[in-house]
């Protein structure tokens, strides 16, 4: 019987190359489209093939997806900064906007699931009540928020026209191994960073933000149960956590007591999040494995081995 084929946007990234394994295990053929901007080709194992392309580049991404003929399109590849989007929303739509809908039109050529990764966490706004349930109506805050609704409602449009399963995963605070120190974003790894150069690290919002971590191995198993389901879901832990409690955590790990230097919160960024994962528990059967304290500790050990290494051979990063 032929193999059948998943197709990852995105799959260079933090966690798309996760997924890249867990799909590769399974025994999926994988192909990667990434223009490679934040991701690296090195997470791109040889047992996939990887196309460099730029999700706005309609033509070939079309040419891409119609050679690969996938049965499943993970859809990760995005403009993922909150702050580019702010400084740049023009590019930040271009890509999460007409990119997906680039990504939907040669799935509907095929009749491939998307399978989108939307945010939780830049999505429901200020006034959201916590934890936050998938019916809440979106106020996003950021460009970055306003393009991944309106790439949802694209993904929701093509869904009812086109009778394909489309899903929706809206994804927490993502944090694990392989994730990006030199971002805004990811919390977790810029963190890990400071403490394992010994530098004070900087708290935004006084410390005091909080967010729903999840695990990276837990958003990889929360896209696999999604193939053949359609809907929209919260992937997190549902547990509210302050960035004071993250970096205490970290210190544990990595045997250090620096004081943070603290700084107001930076624009487009929420106060509080937390998303209700009840939906996705229900219709995925998917819960989180990955205690909290036991995520910071294994992503400190993996990440510092991964700093020992980037700083051996800098032109590997
Ligand atoms: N990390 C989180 O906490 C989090 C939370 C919510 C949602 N998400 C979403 O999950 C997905 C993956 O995020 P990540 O944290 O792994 O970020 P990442 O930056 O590591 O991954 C994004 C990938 O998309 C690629 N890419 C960017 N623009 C592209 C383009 N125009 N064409 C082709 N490829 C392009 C990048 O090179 C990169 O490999 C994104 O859609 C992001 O919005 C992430």
């Amino acid at each position: 019987m032929p193999k059948r084929t998943a197709l990852i946007t995105g799959g260079a990234g933090f966690i798309g190359s996760h997924l890249l394994e867990a799909v590769i295990a399974e025994g999926w053929e994988a192909v990667v489209v990434d223009d490679l901007s934040t991701g690296q080709a090195r997470h791109v194992p040889d047992e996939a093939s990887l196309e460099v392309v730029d999700l706005t580049d309609r033509d070939a991404l079309d040419r891409t997806i119609d050679a690969a003929r996938p049965s499943v399109i993970f859809h990760l590849g995005a403009q993922a900064s909150v702050t580019v989007s702010v400084s740049n929303p023009t590019r930040d739509c271009e890509v999460n906007v007409l990119g997906t809908m680039n990504v939907l039109e040669a799935a509907t050529r095929h009749g491939a699931q998307v399978i989108f990764t939307s945010t939780g966490g830049a999505l429901y706004g200020n006034a959201a009540p916590i934890p936050t349930p998938e019916g809440f109506i979106p106020a996003p805050i950021s460009p970055y928020g306003a393009s991944k609704w309106a790439a949802e409602a694209y993904l929701v449009t093509w869904r009812e026209a086109n009778r394909l399963p489309h899903t929706v995963c809206r994804l927490g605070n993502v944090y694990g191994p392989r994730q990006s120190p030199h971002g805004e974003a990811g919390v977790v790894a810029i963190l890990s960073h400071r403490l394992w150069r010994r530098e004070p690290p900087t708290l935004f919002g006084f410390g005091k933000p909080t967010r729903d971590y999840v695990h990276v191995h837990d958003v990889t198993r929360a896209l696999l149960a999604s193939v053949g389901t359609a809907g929209t879901f919260n992937i997190s832990a549902g547990v509210e956590t302050n960035v004071v409690q993250i970096l205490q955590a970290l210190q544990d790990a990595a045997g250090t007591t620096l004081t943070p230097e603290l700084a107001p919160l930076r624009s487009g960024e929420l106060e509080r999040s937390c998303l209700d994962p009840g939906h996705a528990a229900e219709q995925l059967g998917w819960r989180v494995e990955v205690n909290l304290q036991q995520g910071i500790e294994q992503t400190y050990r993996t990440l510092s081995e991964q700093f020992e290494a980037d700083a051996l051979s800098p032109d590997a990063r």
